[in-house]
């Protein structure tokens, strides 16, 4: 052990505490997870010797052996060299001052939790998820949102392992089911981990692998509540399953949410792909109520250290920072590098942070970032009123009301106890019996969970339920498994309604219509208003998300532990249910990546996520560009490429390739020169958005950049001409040299260099959105159009 600096005053402090606490226990208790880390492994040692080393580094700044061997967490033996203990702040320092250790994380698992809105939904916080009533799309469930064609040629995934690490599976719903399925790839390595109600016949030729990750989680939290979760990969919230299912599911006819709703052939991406799954999620303690789930970084770190080692091909992640952690300090970004050293494709969720821009998390380059969007599918539930007027809100709640009954403002029926402003929002025992009693009651959204809503108006009697946004929702809306006939209405028509009711106080009625589900009725697909935006602020010179999958209200298999409004108040049983967030993008994507991982099986993860990033689609079905939440022009920061677009991507003509060692060149310029030992920095590094990435961002430009880029030929008939075209970000130009690249043969490469320049920098900042610029260029031959973003911000 080379120590960086000589220096043990850390170990001095914490003796000294203890001279004059006498407890031995004190230090202890100052004692966290963390995870030192080291790189990767040189491959000469055995597991039991690399145990042992990770042992004397304890031991070097532990007071006794005993306390060495207890104080370790995990010891990652595959790619992933490194170990998780409990350390103080003082023995973490000390570790970190030696020359070999890359870096030591606090491992802060709070700040990790499922990129699904629904958590948001707590008591008073906001309803940051925004949701436009006229459209959504049948990307999802009604088909196989994939292709037929790509499907039939991918084999629709057979020998494609797909890992999922999030809060288990249910592995009884249809979607997992193995009936007709081959025997299990022979290059899988993996185990049926057995736990509480899991057993190893709960695996099969679906689900070939389950493993649960506790021990950081219970090192930060103490055992695991035995009610509010099973000690297995078995899952109790739902998120898992219905992330698995969407990456991976079988297509299963006949699949309803909620009594019958929404009835279609539910299907994964890659739907005779394998799943592998790692539980490292489970619900915080002191937010059963809400189902708040943490992941914890030591636990994930574990999970995709044994990914990797089980043979995956592809690794889903849905989860999430809210913190924008640097890279040494986020382990999904560490567990993701040894990924990509094994050519494992891994895609993340951007995260639910929008619109706020610069929120995006899981920005590595090695990383697909999938931010979300709607689809072109939406449930219409009309209301009309007693003087005739047809409201058309949105609902997934199989209930009519065919009959006008009277209709009352939930204002008008509170009890005498609650407080005035809150007289609207139908908060559990606020509504008077009496007066709801066999009506249709208008509750305003804001506080409490929307489901709870509507169960206090049951509660009272009520007969159905509106559900109105107040003006900070404006038009969005969310489909949500209520407990009565509902629709649930934009700011402007819930006004309209308030005025009825108003005018013709004791005298309004309505009826709810029918539901009915239809298709293409707006420009979808839209981005979600919660989707996390740009730019990149670990990886500036790195244009993120990379993509943009379909994640608002996304019908999947579900727990049927777990309540479809994920409220302990509901106590219904269902298995499948709507869910939206990032959580749901991502899968999608992975699900694109198995495919494409069958059909190309020698394509490196780079490669993959090039074809899946440059076929992407900038332009709405209707073919107008895509918009975001307000209806403005959404821009890369919002959907990276563009949507995915499966029918393409398994033929993208060009590749954009990058190698392990590309990567760690990226690093060397990024300022991390010790990320592998077997890598050496040379002397001369080129500028970061030199990395062959299938997108640019040139951060701070002054003058002019050179941007370089190396394209290799995967177009079937190997003789091909590709010119350039495009259109620069406003104020600037772009030029490529060569302006042509001709190929011979296929695997054949060509590098060009992208000039861009500042040419009147008063019509660049003056049409700048928020300090960037954007911009596109492409190559295109007489069949592909091989497309990148731009994005520019000026120095
Ligand atoms: C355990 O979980 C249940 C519900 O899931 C909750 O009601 C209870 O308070 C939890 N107990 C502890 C000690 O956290
Ligand atoms: C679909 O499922 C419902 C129950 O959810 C059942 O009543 C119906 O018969 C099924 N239809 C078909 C065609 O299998
Ligand atoms: C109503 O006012 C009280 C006291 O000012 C506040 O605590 C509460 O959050 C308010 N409720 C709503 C729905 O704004
Ligand atoms: C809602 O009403 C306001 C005021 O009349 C109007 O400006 C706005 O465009 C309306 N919004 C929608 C989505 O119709
Ligand atoms: C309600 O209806 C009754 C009887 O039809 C009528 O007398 C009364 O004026 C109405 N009230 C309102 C506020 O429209
Ligand atoms: C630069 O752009 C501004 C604003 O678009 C325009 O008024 C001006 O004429 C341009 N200057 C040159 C040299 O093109
Ligand atoms: C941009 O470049 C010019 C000359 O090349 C230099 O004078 C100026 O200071 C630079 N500006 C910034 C912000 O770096």
């Amino acid at each position: 052990m080379r120590h960086k600096h000589n220096n043990d005053i850390s170990l001095l402090l914490c003796l000294s505490l203890l001279t004059l606490l006498p407890l031995l226990a004190k230090c202890d208790e100052h004692q966290k997870p963390y995870i030192v880390y080291f790189g990767g492994h040189s491959g000469d040692k055995t597991p039991a010797q690399i145990l042992e080393t990770h042992h004397s580094y304890l031991t070097s700044v532990k007071e006794t052996e005993e306390e060495a061997k207890a104080s370790l967490i995990y010891s990652y033996k595959h790619s992933i060299n490194g170990f998780a203990a409990s350390l103080t702040p003082e023995q973490a320092s000390q570790l970190n001052e030696l020359d070999e250790v890359v870096s030591v994380i606090e491992s802060r698992p709070r700040k990790y939790k499922p990129h699904t809105t629904r958590s948001w939904e707590f008591a008073g916080l906001n309803e940051a998820a925004t949701y436009n009533p006229q459209v959504s799309n049948r990307f999802d469930t009604e088909k196989s949102f994939m292709a037929e064609d790509l499907l039939h040629k991918a084999g629709y995934g057979k020998d494609v392992i797909v890992g999922i690490l999030d809060s288990g599976i249910w592995p009884e719903a249809r979607s997992f089911s193995d009936e007709g399925l081959e025997p299990i790839p022979k290059t899988w390595k993996g185990i049926c981990q057995t736990g509480q109600d899991f057993s190893s016949s709960h695996c099969n030729k679906k689900i070939i692998g389950a493993r649960y990750y506790l021990k950081g989680f219970e090192r930060h939290f103490g055992p695991l509540n035995a009610t509010s979760d099973y000690r297995s990969a078995r899952d109790k919230d739902g998120h898992g399953t219905h992330v698995a299912s969407i990456a991976a599911g079988r297509q299963v006819q006949n699949a309803s949410a909620f009594g019958g709703f929404a009835r279609g052939t539910a299907s994964g991406g890659a739907p005779l792909a394998r799943l592998a799954v790692y539980k490292v999620c489970w619900p915080t303690p002191g937010q059963e109520k809400t189902m708040g789930n943490t992941c914890g970084q030591e636990d994930m770190l574990a999970a995709m250290d044994d990914a990797i080692a089980d043979g995956v091909h592809v690794i889903s992640i849905s989860i999430g920072s809210d913190d924008l952690l640097s890279h040494m300090e986020d382990g999904i970004s560490i567990g993701a590098f040894h990924a990509l050293e094994r050519n494992v494709v891994v895609a993340c969720s951007a995260g639910n942070s929008g619109p706020t821009p610069a929120t995006l998390s899981n920005a590595a380059p090695w990383i697909m970032t999938v931010g979300a969007s709607s689809v072109d599918r939406a449930f219409l539930g009309r209301l009309v009123l007693g003087n005739g007027k047809m409201i058309t809100g949105q609902t997934v709640t199989p209930y009519t009301l065919p009959e006008r009954l009277p209709l009352i403002y939930a204002a008008d029926a509170a009890l005498p106890w609650v407080p005035k402003n809150e007289t609207d929002q139908c908060l559990p025992n606020s509504l008077s019996p009496e007066k709801v009693k066999g009506k249709i009651v208008l509750c305003i959204r804001g506080t409490t969970f929307r489901v709870l809503k509507g169960m206090e108006v049951k509660r009272a009697g009520g007969a159905g339920f509106i559900l109105g946004n107040s003006a900070e929702f404006g038009d969005a809306v969310y489909l949500e498994p209520h407990v009565l006939p509902t629709t649930a209405l934009g700011y402007n028509d819930t006004n309209e309604v308030i005025n009825y009711i108003k005018s013709n106080k004791d005298n309004a009625t309505a009826s709810l219509a029918e539901p009915e589900t239809v298709f293409g009725n707006g420009p979808a697909p839209f981005m979600a208003g919660f989707t996390s935006r740009g730019p990149n602020v670990i990886h500036p010179s790195i244009l993120k998300p990379d993509i943009t999958a379909p994640g608002l209200n996304i019908l999947a298999a579900w727990s049927e532990a777990s309540p479809p409004s994920k409220v302990s108040e509901d106590h219904r049983v269902v298995s499948y249910n709507f869910d939206s967030g990032t959580s749901m993008s991502c899968p999608h994507v992975a699900g694109l990546a198995a495919l494409i991982k069958a059909i190309h099986p020698t394509w490196s993860s780079a490669a993959i996520r090039s074809a899946i990033m440059t076929t992407a689609s900038v332009k709405n079905k209707k073919g107008e560009a895509i918009t975001d939440q307000s209806g403005d022009k959404a821009t890369p920061f919002e959907f990276g490429s563009g949507h995915f677009r499966p029918s393409r991507a398994a033929d993208p003509g060009l590749v954009y390739d990058a190698s392990y060692g590309d990567y760690l060149l990226y690093l060397c310029s990024y300022g991390l020169r010790n990320a592998d030992k077997r890598f050496e920095c040379p002397e001369v590094l080129p500028p970061t958005y030199d990395l062959n990435y299938p997108s640019v961002s040139v951060p701070k430009l002054n003058g002019s950049a050179t941007v370089r880029r190396t394209v290799t030929n995967v177009g079937g008939a190997g003789k091909a001409a590709y010119f350039f075209g495009g259109k620069p970000p406003p104020g600037l130009t772009v030029e490529a040299r060569p302006s042509v690249l001709y190929f011979s043969r296929v695997g054949e490469k060509k590098s060009f260099e992208l000039r861009v320049t500042v040419r009147n920098r008063t019509a660049a900042e003056g049409n700048f959105r928020g300090g960037y610029g954007f911009g596109w260029y492409a190559w295109r031959d007489d069949y592909h159009v091989v497309r990148s973003p731009i994005a520019v911000s000026l120095g």
